[in-house]
């Protein structure tokens, strides 16, 4: 942490903790000092000539001077690269283990002594000093990974650093790398791969609380994705290329990878971004299904403080015709700020408070750190020492650091035992009446006045059985406390779907659920980065995410928090949180004209339910997000890859979102296709720039014609939001209903839209009959 960090920091833990924060950092300096290998003179290793090949099934082993290259292309696609016998697993981000090979896809020789491996969606080829290239079928090319290169001790006994270079072609864009604040497409830069707290971080600050190496790769001749398989801290070089155009020459895209540690093995998915996201679901796990509530507005604050503040603010909605779905309890309703307890002099009776609300709709949800108050007789932190549950270092000392509760321990979730002892603690919460949990300070955090704000990187871990420290454990350390949180809530309450959200996490978290934005800075480019955030880690696999509105750390005027509310009306996880001195966030706090501006997005996003349920079902099947940057469906359009202020809900719509403090118009680009805007019903066609009113009662959102959206209607059943497709064309839809919370099959229905002889539109089922739902015809 630099020392604009520690500022930052400071003002976040606040003075109380500095002393320890500072101890602590001490501590963990020493720790590592003892415990990490000390640096020897190293040497640098590149695989040299090939010498020959093995045939395994989906593909082969090729020898090299100084390396091996398994190559796998697995049904479904995937292709596998693992280098010095690196193999798929274990691994934390595959979910049930590697899938099987294509048995269609061999090894054979290529030119030049190189070797390919031909499939179905790409062909790979390996030339004889160890570069790789992903082709399309039709031999354009993905990506060039240059012969990597190792650095380790002179005797060669083991890796400590690698490299590896890459080209993509000119045109390409680079999105993903988990949730960063300066995209969704990535500018040229660095951006580190080490999941990092405590924040608030403004727009173009990274690492932040979740990295990813998971790269999103958008060009002319396809798109894919490659994850590098290594949780270890790395770092990612960014460079876009440029297009000569005529005039000059191309030059390639260029990325360069460097990690600290660990196997140098990837994962390439190839295809239309659809696909490619179906691809890398099938790898790494279908999205958890969030209950309907937490598709509506939920609210949070750090700073309720008391069961009367809390039974307030839910009055507040009512009383106002406001929906609110759920209400987040933040660390304040803790006693002592210890997890699994409640401040009782303040939450008498927090069951009954929860019962009371969701008797009127509005669901509690509860905040949950990983770290326990290192204290003997604190019940948790007892329990976790009699399972021998949390982290140590090399010499066998259990690792302090500082969190709310003072002193803490960690748990080791990377241990399987663990992950069974700690999900079961959330059968205390249950009693209590949440209805689903948030995870926080799980990067993990510790707070420490200088260095890094985490475990000592020589503390040790369980690593599944494989022993191994804090430099592989660090990153997936908030990803096995979610699947433990999430395998102990389904045992707890199996009839009904764990409902979690995290603010760390790695790629495969949206097994277990979802993510928030963690704390950005309050300010317009805290709004923009939440857009970022929410775009990009989409595009790495996590459908469900949102930002706090309003942002973290200030007062925001009433147009940024209206602007800001009318994002995250469209987002998934639709959140209004701040911290304790920043001010309030209930929408009438900001005068009467953001209070209705508030109600009209609040209104949408309720008329909006079973369009979001169906989305939430569409990404568990296909891990398509519900938010998608424009390029979606038209990834060749160069224009869109390059637009980062509007994005895509479903196929359907296009959410404008205001970004800029005084605007009451926008421009908004189009794809392909006809477009209404669903304020005045006029038509446009793309693809185009257009100019859009949004004056600040309304962001611009267009739907696409031919759409059949499903939505609430007025006597609260399903009716169908129809927009007339253009002449000549017809269009579609998709609704998929179930009754809210469990794991009852749901019903899905494609729908087709036509217009019929006398004009009017006709939506249609896969049988050919027509919908029994009343419509709404627009545009
Ligand atoms: C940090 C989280 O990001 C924030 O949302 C929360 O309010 C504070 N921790 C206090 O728990």
């Amino acid at each position: 942490m630099d020392a604009r960090g520690l500022v930052r920091s400071a003002r976040v833990v606040g003075a109380a903790q500095g002393v320890r924060a500072l101890r602590s950092a001490w501590r963990r300096s020493r720790t590592d000092a003892d415990g990490l290998p000390r640096t020897r003179p190293e040497r640098a290793r590149v695989p040299g000539p090939a010498r020959g090949a093995e045939p395994r099934p989906g593909g082969g082993v090729i020898h090299f001077a100084r390396s091996s290259l398994r190559v796998r292309v697995a049904v479904g696609g995937a292709v596998f690269c693992g280098w010095d016998g690196a193999g798929p697993e274990p691994s934390y981000a595959l979910a049930g283990g590697c899938p099987e090979p294509d048995p269609r896809a061999g090894l054979e020789p290529d030119m030049d002594g190189g070797w390919r491996v031909v499939s179905e969606r790409v062909m790979v080829t390996v030339s004889r000093f160890g570069a790789v290239e992903l082709r399309t079928p039709g031999g354009a090319v993905l990506r060039s990974d240059l012969p990597p290169c190792w650095w380790g001790p002179e005797d060669g006994s083991s890796v400590t650093r690698w490299v590896q270079r890459s080209r993509v072609a000119p045109d390409a864009r680079f999105f993903g790398l988990g949730g960063r604040t300066a995209g969704p497409r990535l500018p040229d830069g660095t951006y580190r791969l080490w999941n990092t707290g405590p924040g608030p971080f403004e727009r173009g600050d990274d690492p932040l609380y979740i990295t990813m190496p998971v790269q999103f790769v958008v060009a002319d001749a396809g798109s894919h994705l490659v994850f590098h398989d290594n949780s270890w801290d790395g770092r990612v070089q960014l460079r876009q290329g440029d297009v000569g155009a005529g005039s000059g020459h191309d030059r390639p895209g260029r990325c360069e990878l460097r990690m600290s540690g660990g196997p140098l093995r990837y994962w390439v998915v190839a295809g239309a971004p659809a696909r490619v996201l179906r691809g890398w679901t099938a790898l790494t796990g279908a999205p958890a299904l969030p209950p309907h509530w937490a598709l509506g507005h939920q609210h949070a604050r750090w700073g309720f403080g008391t069961e009367r503040e809390v039974r307030r603010i839910a009055a507040g909605y009512r009383e106002r015709g406001l929906p609110l779905r759920a209400l987040h309890l933040d660390i304040d309703h803790l006693d002592g700020h210890r997890v699994f307890t409640v401040d009782r002099r303040r939450f008498p009776d927090l069951p009954g408070l929860a019962s009371e609300l969701r008797g009127r709709g509005t669901r509690l949800v509860s905040i949950v750190d990983p770290a326990v108050k290192a204290e003997p007789g604190d019940a948790v932190y007892d329990a976790g020492t009699a399972v021998d549950a949390f982290v140590r270092d090399g010499r066998g000392r259990e690792v302090h650091g500082v969190t709310w509760p003072g002193r803490t321990a960690f748990p080791d979730f990377t241990d399987p035992k663990v992950r069974k002892w700690w999900g079961q603690l959330y059968a205390e919460r249950l009693a209590q009446g949440f209805a689903g949990v948030w995870h926080d300070l799980n990067e993990p955090t510790s707070f420490a006045a200088f260095g890094e704000p985490t475990l000592p990187r020589s503390s040790r871990h369980a690593l599944e059985g494989r022993g191994g420290d804090h430099r592989e454990a660090h990153n997936v350390y908030g990803l096995a406390m979610a699947e433990a949180a999430y395998h102990g809530l389904l045992e707890l309450r199996p009839e009904q779907r764990p409902f979690l959200f995290s603010r760390s996490g790695w790629a495969g978290m949206q097994r277990y659920g979802g993510a928030c934005s963690g704390d950005v800075t309050t300010g317009w480019s805290g709004l923009r980065a939440s857009l970022s955030l929410a775009l990009g880690l989409g595009l790495c696999g996590v459908p469900y995410s949102g930002p706090d509105v309003g942002g973290f750390t200030g007062t925001p005027s009433p147009e940024l928090y209206l602007r800001w509310f009318q994002l995250g009306a469209y987002l998934p996880l639709f959140r209004t949180h701040a911290a304790k001195l920043a001010g309030r966030r209930e929408p009438w706090e900001f005068g009467p004209e953001v209070l209705e501006g508030a109600r009209a997005a609040l209104a949408r996003r309720e008329e909006l339910l079973p369009y979001f349920v169906t989305l939430a079902h569409l990404a568990h099947r296909t891990g398509a997000p519900y938010v998608r940057p424009l390029w979606w469906q038209h990834s060749r359009d160069r224009a869109l890859r390059d637009c980062d202020d509007a994005f895509l809900l479903g196929d359907a719509l296009l959410v404008a979102p205001v970004l800029e403090k005084g605007a009451r118009r926008r421009s908004v680009r189009l794809p392909r296709g006809r477009w209404y805007d669903t304020a005045t019903g006029r038509a446009y066609e793309g693809p185009a720039r257009v100019e859009l009113d949004a004056p600040l009662g309304r962001v611009p959102v267009l739907a696409r014609a031919g759409a059949a959206i499903p939505v609430v209607g007025a006597d609260g059943g399903i009716e169908l939001e129809v927009w007339t497709p253009a002449r000549g064309r017809s269009g579609t839809g998709l609704l998929i209903r179930d009754a809210g919370d469990g794991w009852e099959v749901p019903e899905a229905e494609r729908l087709t839209v036509r217009v019929a002889d006398d004009g009017a539109p006709v939506v249609t089922r896969e049988d050919g009959r027509r919908v029994d739902y009343p419509l709404r015809v627009r545009g």
